[in-house]
């Protein structure tokens, strides 16, 4: 088997309080956004050594760097991706083979409508601009990239406040939505 490059996208969440979502549902969801990433970087990582070259792209998402109340079994996977994928650029440091998580913000896709999330008040990136940006982030070698600034300066929030600060600012951002009202 020879492969180029692996972009692992497939991915889902749900805007919920946790018990609000059956665990069939997020049990779902981890074997999405975790096992099978896990398993096709897995299954395609050796041939890219064997030839000492390809290119891996993990989408995780602007949540990966915090607990997402409200959101807290998705966010808790897309902070798998970012982790695995940073661990995994090290152990290639000293070979051709390029892994990056890319960690968007909302973006227009089907997700927010299957996530049950209220878009009312969000600001959502075309998906064009969030590929173009990520290829040319992918070019740079860069080991994860957050598409656009707004973005990049929130996902700073963790490194500038505690933890505990942190989880709040976060609900503060997703609690009303969550509960029927608007995206603040
Ligand atoms: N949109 C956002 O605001 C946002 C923000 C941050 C990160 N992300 C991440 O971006 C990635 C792409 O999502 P998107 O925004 O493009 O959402 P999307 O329009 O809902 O697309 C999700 C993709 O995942 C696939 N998928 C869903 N469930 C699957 C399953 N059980 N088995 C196999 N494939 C499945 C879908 O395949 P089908 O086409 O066959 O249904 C589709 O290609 C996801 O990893 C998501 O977590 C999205």
């Amino acid at each position: 088997m020879s492969v180029d490059y692996l972009i692992n996208n497939a991915g889902f969440g749900k805007f919920c309080e946790f018990s609000g979502e059956s665990f069939e549902t997020y049990h779902k969801m981890l074997m999405l956004n975790v096992n099978a990433l896990v398993e096709l970087t897995h299954l395609c990582l050796p041939a890219m050594v064997n030839k000492n070259s390809g290119g891996i792209i993990n989408v995780a998402s602007i949540g990966s760097f915090q607990p997402l109340p409200y959101q807290t079994v998705y966010g808790a996977s897309k902070a798998f991706v970012l982790s695995f994928s940073e661990a995994l650029t090290g152990e290639l440091l000293d070979k051709n083979i390029r892994v990056m998580a890319l960690c968007p913000g909302t973006t227009e896709s089907r997700f927010m409508e299957n996530a049950n999330a209220d878009t009312s008040n969000m600001n959502l990136a075309p998906a064009s601009k969030v590929v173009k940006s990520a290829l040319a982030a992918y070019e740079k070698n860069r080991m994860y990239t957050v598409s656009g600034k707004i973005n990049y300066v929130v996902s700073l929030i963790p490194r500038l406040f505690s933890r505990k600060r942190t989880v709040k600012i976060v609900v503060s951002m997703f609690k009303d939505n969550v509960l029927g009202k608007s995206l603040v």
